[in-house]
């Protein structure tokens, strides 16, 4: 939702990532942001002043003595004009300098100045990331509440691959935007969601899995952070990342262990969303060694995992909320109705195979969410991330209406 108040510094440190802060000022201000840019001396080896106040529309502040040009103390002035600030890409020795308070650059003297919210995407070769040094000076910075936006694994600029790549530009500006906008509506809820295929295994190197990217759980457990709530996200095998320091992440791999996971947390839960594709069956057996290829052929005896929506929505007390996906591939709302009635749910989300762009492998979805009152009602196909607001959007007008929670 573009917000024409916003105002977000840029800080860019001297890394090769530094020519992607060009796509995310330009990102920044289709959101409606405007953006200054603060760069460290060395960030301009890599981009030119002319580009960076060309897109940002507004000067390049570098030089923390600007008070000899300007009649105002700049990075006074500057830190009351934000409403947050972006350090992207953040040099090892960039973080080095925040973590211990050291001001000698207009980016530095300015991040201590600053009383706003602050999102570091840090930017280098892996080894150097995995540093104890840097590794406990972003530690400081997350403790002392900055957001460490954390980077992706792939190419680096150094010929390797590895951890240390700057986060793309759009997921920066959405974790950034998002984070902005948050609200307060589920202040003081705890919500507890399930992401992500469960992988059940066979032997020590084969496993029976799906093919769930876990994507929807994870916006919704941001979505729910973004509003509010303490999340707990109980997520099976997936590569995605949780951006909002609300969300506690616990990492499971089969059914039984999400099933645990779950137990432990939902009697404090407000809110639980079971968005995660479990493994209806799993092996009798694990076979202790790799079973080795034979002529014959092989039948696996299979048994059934507990249901873990149904066993929530036995527990749950009046005052908890508890939402179920379906995921039909006919008589879609009948098997979902089943579905809300049999596992006592209070709301289910069905997911139709039948429409395209919508489910497991896909960036979007169409959903039609039903509940326990007799509400239907049917989205339009969107991003996950949209149909994570229209969901939460939903949870929270039927726990009003129902007077939950
Ligand atoms: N679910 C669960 N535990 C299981 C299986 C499913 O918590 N062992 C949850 C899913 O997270 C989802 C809902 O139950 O919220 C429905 O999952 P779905 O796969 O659509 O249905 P199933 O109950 O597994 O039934 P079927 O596969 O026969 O449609």
């Amino acid at each position: 939702m573009p917000n024409p108040s916003l105002h977000i510094l840029l800080g860019i440190s001297g890394g090769i990532a530094a020519y992607k802060s060009l796509s995310l000022i330009r990102l920044l201000q289709k959101n409606g942001a405007e953006v200054k840019v603060v760069a460290t001396p060395h960030a301009l080896e890599f981009v030119t002043e002319l580009s960076l106040q060309t897109l940002s529309k507004n000067p390049v502040y570098v030089n923390p003595f600007a008070i000899l040009e300007n009649v105002e103390v700049e990075h006074i002035a500057l830190a009351d004009w934000a409403d947050a600030m972006i350090v992207a890409p953040a040099t090892a020795n960039l973080i080095g300098k925040f973590a211990n308070g050291i001001a000698d650059d207009a980016l530095s003297t300015l991040f201590l100045a600053l009383q706003k919210p602050v999102f570091i995407a840090p930017a280098m070769n892996k080894n150097m990331l995995h540093h104890p040094a840097v590794q406990a000076n972003l530690q400081t910075l997350a403790q002392r509440g900055c957001h460490i936006l954390a980077s992706d694994s792939g190419y680096l600029a150094c010929g390797t691959t590895g951890d240390g790549r700057m986060q793309e530009p759009e997921q920066i500006c959405s974790t950034v935007i998002s984070s902005l906008s948050a609200t307060s509506e589920l202040n003081g809820m705890h919500a507890l969601v399930t992401a992500g295929p469960t992988y059940e295994p066979i032997d020590p190197v084969r496993f029976i899995g799906n093919f769930s990217s876990g994507l929807m759980g994870f916006q919704l457990a941001e979505e729910l952070a973004s509003r509010g709530a303490a999340v707990t996200l109980v997520t099976g095998p997936t590569h995605y990342n949780t951006q909002n320091p609300n969300i506690q992440r616990v990492d499971v791999q089969t059914a039984a262990q999400m099933l645990e996971a779950c137990q432990q947390v939902f009697p404090q839960c407000d809110i639980a969303v079971m968005a995660a594709a479990v493994a209806d069956y799993t092996p009798q057996q694990v076979a202790p060694e790799k079973i080795k290829k034979t002529d014959a052929q092989l039948s696996l005896a299979l048994k059934k995992t507990t249901d873990i929506l149904a066993t929530l929505g036995k527990q749950k007390s009046e005052k908890q909320c508890v939402v179920g996906f379906a995921l039909e591939t006919e008589h879609e709302l009948e098997n979902a109705q089943t579905k809300l009635k049999n596992k006592n749910a209070d709301i289910i989300v069905l997911n139709s195979l039948k429409n395209e762009g919508a489910g497991f492998k896909c960036s979007t979805n169409l959903v039609t969410i039903i509940d326990k009152n007799g509400r239907i009602s049917t989205g339009t196909l969107k991003d996950k991330k949209e149909v994570a607001a229209d969901i939460v959007s939903y949870v929270i007008e039927y726990m009003n209406f129902t007077n939950i929670g």
